[in-house]
């Protein structure tokens, strides 16, 4: 049966995962943003509503990630259709928890699904990727791929992307907050140093290797030591007023880590029960305000399986 029109639910994504600037993430399960895609007569992509975005997505198809990945599809595969999109942001513009990924995310899958176009996953992905770039100014996937395939998500290399897809450990509980500032990836990106001591990076990548491993085998304490950041963090922790007590409160709740969700300000900590996890947000929630940040906050697991149709 063709379809006419379709809606579907795509996940918000925790990048970096501390220690993997560009190359690590993972999909959380609570935030989802929604979109609904029909076809049209018009032979034109239009998004005729966003909603829950105070107005500040572009509704032009070319600035606006769903809109451009989208149109990178039809493009590239010749398709004559016309498309309505409507969008209902969820995850925060600006939070670090993927929103600019998750819209991208969402279109493609939409539009493989409505127009029964058979696209595999990595042609998403690399379709997802352009509309990603219109907001961050940067190839980076490692919001997309998670939001895409779930799970956590390795990007071993970018030239041609190449994805590993790791299953979180069923005990692995994750507590965000997301303070309700907003930070622009592109400008985050500015203050990131161009070059990093080798000492600096010996540390980095035994850490990337010892979270892929704690992955693998289950292990939540290794998980918790390998999530510390010596590159983006330091840099970073600056644009988020009280990170550092922020992150101290996660800690001594319980997390065995805690760290920048992306670029920032939402900030992640995990932990291997979910009691904890929820006294964790507490903490953190009440060390954001003593900093005179209001915040949200989310406990979640890893979610497992990417967008759904809804
Ligand atoms: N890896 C990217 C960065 C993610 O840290 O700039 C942005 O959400």
């Amino acid at each position: 049966m063709k379809l006419k029109s379709i809606k579907v639910a795509v996940p918000a994504s925790v990048s970096n995962v501390g220690c993997g600037f560009d190359v690590m993430g993972f999909a959380v399960d609570i935030i989802c943003d929604e979109i609904t895609v029909k076809l049209t007569n018009k032979k034109e992509i239009k998004i005729s509503k966003i909603l829950g975005d105070n107005g500040k997505l572009p509704l032009d198809v070319e600035k606006n990630t769903c809109g451009k990945a989208v149109k990178e599809i039809l493009d590239d595969l010749n398709l004559d259709v016309g498309l309505d999109i409507k969008i209902k942001k969820v995850i925060g513009f600006g939070s670090g928890l993927g929103s600019s990924a998750a819209s991208a995310v969402a279109g493609v899958f939409a539009v493989n699904k409505l127009l029964n176009l058979k696209l595999s996953k990595k042609q998403l992905l690399n379709y997802a990727l352009k509309g990603e770039e219109v907001a961050s100014k940067a190839i980076h996937a490692d919001n997309v791929a998670p939001c895409l395939y779930g799970g956590f998500v390795l990007i071993r290399g970018y030239n041609p992307v190449d994805i590993i897809n790791i299953k979180a450990p069923k005990n692995l509980f994750c507590t965000i907050i997301h303070p309700q500032i907003e930070i622009k990836t592109s400008e985050a990106r500015k203050i990131l140093p161009k070059n990093i001591p080798l000492k600096k990076a010996v540390t980095q990548w035994g850490n990337v290797g010892g979270l892929i491993a704690g992955l693998l085998t289950n292990d939540i304490e290794l998980i918790g030591r390998s999530v510390h950041d010596e590159v983006a963090e330091p840099r970073r922790a600056k644009l988020i007023p009280g990170f550092d007590e922020i992150k101290k409160a996660a800690l001594n709740s319980g997390a065995v880590a805690c760290s920048i969700s992306g670029s920032g300000p939402a900030i992640f900590a995990f932990s291997n029960n979910l009691k904890t996890a929820s006294i964790i947000g507490s903490a953190m929630k009440n060390a954001a305000s003593i900093n005179g940040l209001r915040s949200k906050v989310y406990v979640s697991k890893v979610n497992a399986s990417g967008p759904k149709v809804i």
